[in-house]
């Protein structure tokens, strides 16, 4: 059925930002893929692999389809904050009912949210996973809301987010602390999103696989096998998974627990969001913007290696920076507060041969081009992906890095275009990957064709919804927790 928002819009879908290029037509496929991925109340990633809904999928997605139905945006978002835990947590995935069970890997009754998930308060009327995805969330409820603020209004739609994402952040910053120094852990490589990132490799051995014959892998009935995490890496991830599930889904004991850079600076990008959303609301928003600098400064000093030039996860359970680069290591750059000689390092490293950037590499590798690990096909052990691509585009324009920014962000929307909204890419053939028509890269291509080139003054994307109209420059703010956004 049609989204009367979507029908009442049709001159945005029809008129790109940026005739200057061809782009009309990939403006209409990019908006014909979230159509064609849309399910009435959220959007599958793509229709074969993942025919559910995912936790930071959907919040990119939710960033490029504001562009086309700011309510459909909205909806995507109130259907994911819908299926929240009792405890603040968002889970990785929202089962969709209608869908069999053997579509999709680990299923439904593997997770048993509503019985196994009871005490940590899993809904009881939805089925979800139980573990959780970056936190993208925040983020994309303000720039949501930015694209259409009368209809956000009218609709309420922040006085409805603003407790759920409080309650989320709230979650990752006192339950899944365990490290001890103030940033949030994740304790399986699918929290994180970056599943087979040769980054887990170490803190992964430890981890007994469970028996290849005890489940079987949906995902390769529709991906290359090639192309996805080994037998051996999902024994692990079912392991995982399944000791957390049978101790109630309770945080604090399992085997693994990393302090990841993307996922601590998405939390902090999304806390400077919220910030921007209590103050929305009436509340002043400085305690928020003071713990996101806090956050800042904790991710400096835990993660950050300046001999590298690039930030490291830190392996909670075994003690130490974990020495493998990922792309992961690169998108604190989209951090306002980030000190400049940290910029400056990370611009050096993305530009140079571990990652290529406006070299030999396509977008931004998701492994260390030079690494011993790097396989240009198998997820995230190397090939580019579009949502670290727009993260990293955004952090070089709030950072004053124009050129190369706009050199990214042609790269993205012309191999978004020749690979047909993969969901990801060889990093030095463009050729796609994984599935097609990709919902997250479908809705970032829209949201760079509406992002206006070429002015003297351009606009900085995530710098703009943390900053307002104050430029680059940080709030100066309180230092003490006023406790207004408690609650
Ligand atoms: N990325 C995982 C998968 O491949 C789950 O989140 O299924």
């Amino acid at each position: 059925m049609a989204d009367p928002a979507i029908v009442a819009a049709p001159a945005i879908v029809a008129a790109p930002a940026d005739p200057a290029t061809t782009a009309g037509s990939l403006h209409s496929r990019a908006a014909r893929v979230l159509e064609g991925n849309w399910t009435g109340t959220s959007t599958v990633p793509s229709r074969g692999l993942y025919p559910h809904q995912w936790s930071w999928d959907s919040a990119f997605i939710a960033i490029g389809l504001r562009h086309l139905s700011p309510l459909r945006a909205q909806t995507e978002l109130e259907t994911l904050l819908d299926a929240q835990w009792g405890d603040g947590r968002v889970p990785h995935i929202v089962f969709n009912p209608s869908v069999p069970l053997d579509a999709y890997f680990p299923s439904p009754d593997f997770w048993r949210s509503s019985t196994a998930g009871r005490a940590a308060g899993a809904p009881r009327t939805v089925q979800t996973s139980g573990i959780v995805q970056p936190p993208v969330h925040a983020l994309a409820a303000w720039l949501v809301h930015r694209a259409d603020p009368g209809l956000s209004r009218a609709r309420g739609f922040l006085p409805r987010v603003y407790p759920r994402l409080a309650a989320w952040h709230r979650y990752l910053l006192h339950r899944r602390d365990l490290g001890g120094g103030g940033l949030a852990s994740v304790v399986h490589p699918w929290e994180q999103g970056m599943d087979n990132s040769p980054c887990w490799d170490a803190p992964l051995a430890r981890v007994t696989p469970a028996p290849a014959r005890s489940f079987r892998r949906a995902d390769l009935d529709h991906g290359a096998p090639e192309d996805r995490p080994t037998d051996l890496d999902y024994g692990r991830y079912v392991r995982l998974a399944t000791d957390y599930r049978d101790g109630g889904y309770a945080d604090g004991t399992g085997d693994f627990a990393v302090e990841d850079p993307a996922f601590n600076a998405l939390l902090i990008a999304s806390e400077h969001a919220l910030a921007r959303i209590a103050h929305e609301l009436g509340a002043p928003g400085t305690a928020r913007h003071a713990r996101a600098e806090r956050l800042t400064a904790a991710l400096v000093e835990r993660l950050w290696d300046p001999a590298e030039g690039l930030f490291f996860c830190r392996d909670v359970r075994g003690g130490g920076l974990i020495p493998e680069r990922g792309v992961s290591g690169l998108i604190p750059l989209l951090l306002p507060a980030l000190p400049r000689d940290v910029t400056g390092a990370l611009v050096g490293t993305a530009s140079g041969p571990h990652f290529g950037l406006g070299g030999p590499a396509r977008l931004v590798p998701s492994y260390d081009l030079t690494g011993e690990s790097f396989d240009p096909h198998r997820y995230w052990r190397g090939p580019a992906w579009f949502n670290t691509a727009w993260l990293v585009e955004r952090g070089l324009r709030l950072h004053g890095e124009r050129a190369r920014a706009d050199a990214l962000r042609e790269d993205f929307l012309s191999t978004a275009d020749t690979s047909g909204f993969a969901e990801y890419v060889d990093p030095y053939t463009g050729d796609a990957c994984g599935a097609g028509d990709f919902s997250w890269t479908a809705a970032l291509t829209l949201d760079l064709l509406h992002e206006p080139v070429g002015q003297a003054v351009t606009p900085v994307g995530i710098g703009t919804f943390d900053m307002g109209d104050k430029g680059n420059k940080v709030d100066k703010v309180d230092m003490r927790d006023r406790g207004e956004d408690r609650g």
